[in-house]
C-alpha cells in the first residue's frame, strides 16, 4: 500500500473493528453501537464474546438505556472469528490490546495486512510512540494512535497523535470522525510518551504519593482536595484559563507576578517516591478504607451517574472558551 492511495471518507464509515475486548475495547464498542455502527470485536481471550456481552449490557444499564433499545443496539454487534477476518470486513478500525510494544506491533501489522487500503487503523495506545508500533508496516502512513479516556463511552477526549510515518491526511481523517461521533480529539504534535493526559495526570498523582509518604496527607484528603476545589473547575476550565483568572486585572501575566516565585521554591517534589512495600500498604490500605464500603461495580455506576449529569449540564454551553467564540453563562459558578 502507498501513500498515494486516498482513504475513505470518514462519513462512508458505517463497520467499526474493535479488536481487543478488555475494558476500553468495551467501552468504544458501546460508544459505536449507540452511534449507530455495526460493529465486529474480537479478542483472543477464550468466552470474549459472553464477557463482552456481560459488560455491555452493563454499561447500557448504567446509561438508562431501555431493555428494547439495548436488544437492537446488541443486534448489530457481531463477535469475528480472527483479527484477520474483521481487520477484512470493517471501514475503520480501533485496536485495544494490551499496552506492552511487542505485542502491539504483532497485532497492528497483522490488521495493516489484512485491512483494504483506504482503512484507517487507531490504537487506544496510552502512551507508546506510533513511530515504535508503525515501524516495518507496508501501511504505516494509515495507522494512528487514537487515545481515549476512561470510561470511553462518556469522557469526550480522545488525544491523536500520528509516528514519523502517518500521513497528515491520516491524522487529519481521525480528526474528523472522532468528532463525527461526538468526542473531543486533540491533535498531540509531539510523540512524548503518555502524550498529554496521562502526563498531567500522573504529575499530580506523584506529587500526592510523596504527601502520602511524608505522612502530610491521605488519599481520603486529596480525593476531597481536587473534588471540592480544583476539580470542579478543571471540569471546564483547564490550568492556564483557571490561572488566567486568578492573575487580577492583568490576568495571566498577573498571576506569574504574584505566584510566579513559588513555582521555583521546592513546593513540588515530583520524581515519583520509590514504591516500598511500606509505601503502598499504606496507599493501598487508607484507599481501601476509605471507599471499600462499596464495590467496584457500585462505585462505577455512581461515577457514571455523575459524569452524565455534569456533562448534561455542560454540553449546552461551550466547553471551551476561545478568543472566537465567547459563552461566559456559567460564570456565576465560577469562584
Ligand atoms: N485502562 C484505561 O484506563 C485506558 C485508558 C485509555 C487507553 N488505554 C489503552 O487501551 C488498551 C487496552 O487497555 P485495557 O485497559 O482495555 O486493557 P484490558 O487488559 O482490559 O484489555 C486488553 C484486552 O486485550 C486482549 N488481548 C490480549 N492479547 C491480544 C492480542 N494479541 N490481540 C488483541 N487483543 C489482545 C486481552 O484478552 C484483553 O481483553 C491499552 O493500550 C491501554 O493502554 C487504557
Amino acid at each position: 500500500m502507498t501513500t498515494s492511495q486516498p482513504l475513505i471518507d470518514p462519513s462512508a464509515v458505517t463497520r467499526i473493528g474493535i479488536i481487543g475486548t478488555g475494558l476500553i475495547g468495551a467501552g468504544w464498542t458501546a460508544l459505536f453501537l449507540r452511534e449507530g455502527f455495526t460493529v465486529t470485536a474480537w479478542d483472543p481471550a477464550p468466552g470474549f464474546a459472553a464477557a463482552l456481552l456481560a459488560r455491555l449490557r452493563q454499561i447500557f444499564q448504567r446509561l438508562d438505556i431501555p431493555p428494547a433499545e439495548q436488544t437492537r443496539l446488541l443486534a448489530a454487534l457481531d463477535c469475528g472469528g480472527s483479527a484477520e477476518a474483521v481487520a477484512n470486513e470493517v471501514d475503520f478500525i480501533q485496536e485495544s490490546g494490551p499496552e506492552d510494544v511487542v505485542t502491539k506491533r504483532r497485532i497492528i501489522a497483522l490488521l495493516d495486512e489484512f485491512a483494504a487500503p483506504g482503512i484507517v487503523i487507531a490504537s487506544s495506545s496510552s502512551g507508546l510512540p506510533m513511530s515504535d508500533l508503525q515501524a516495518g508496516c507496508a501501511g504505516a502512513h494509515r495507522l494512528v494512535v487514537g487515545h481515549p479516556f476512561h470510561p470511553v463511552y462518556l469522557l469526550p477526549l480522545v488525544e491523536i497523535v500520528g509516528g514519523s510515518a502517518t500521513s497528515p491526511e491520516t491524522v487529519a481523517w481521525a480528526e474528523t470522525f472522532y468528532r463525527g461521533v461526538g468526542k473531543s480529539p486533540v491533535v498531540c504534535h509531539s510523540e512524548n510518551i503518555g502524550f498529554i493526559g496521562n502526563r498531567l495526570q500522573e504529575a499530580i498523582f506523584r506529587e500526592a504519593l510523596h504527601m502520602i509518604d511524608a505522612g502530610e496527607a491521605t488519599p481520603e484528603q486529596i480525593d476531597a482536595v481536587i473534588t471540592q476545589g480544583p476539580g470542579l473547575r478543571w471540569s471546564f476550565m483547564g490550568p492556564f484559563l483557571c490561572y488566567h483568572l486568578t492573575g487580577g486585572e492583568t490576568g495571566i501575566r498577573g498571576f506569574f507576578e504574584r505566584f510566579g516565585a513559588s513555582l521555583t521554591q521546592p513546593y513540588s517534589r515530583l520524581r515519583a517516591p520509590e514504591l516500598t512495600e511500606a509505601l503502598l500498604e499504606l496507599v493501598i490500605g487508607q484507599t481501601e478504607r476509605a471507599y471499600g464500603e462499596l464495590s467496584l461495580e457500585d462505585l462505577e455506576g455512581w461515577r457514571d451517574e455523575r459524569l452524565l449529569a455534569l456533562l448534561a449540564v455542560l454540553r449546552p454551553r461551550e466547553t471551551t472558551v476561545t478568543t472566537k467564540r465567547h459563552d461566559f453563562s456559567g460564570r456565576a459558578d465560577v469562584r
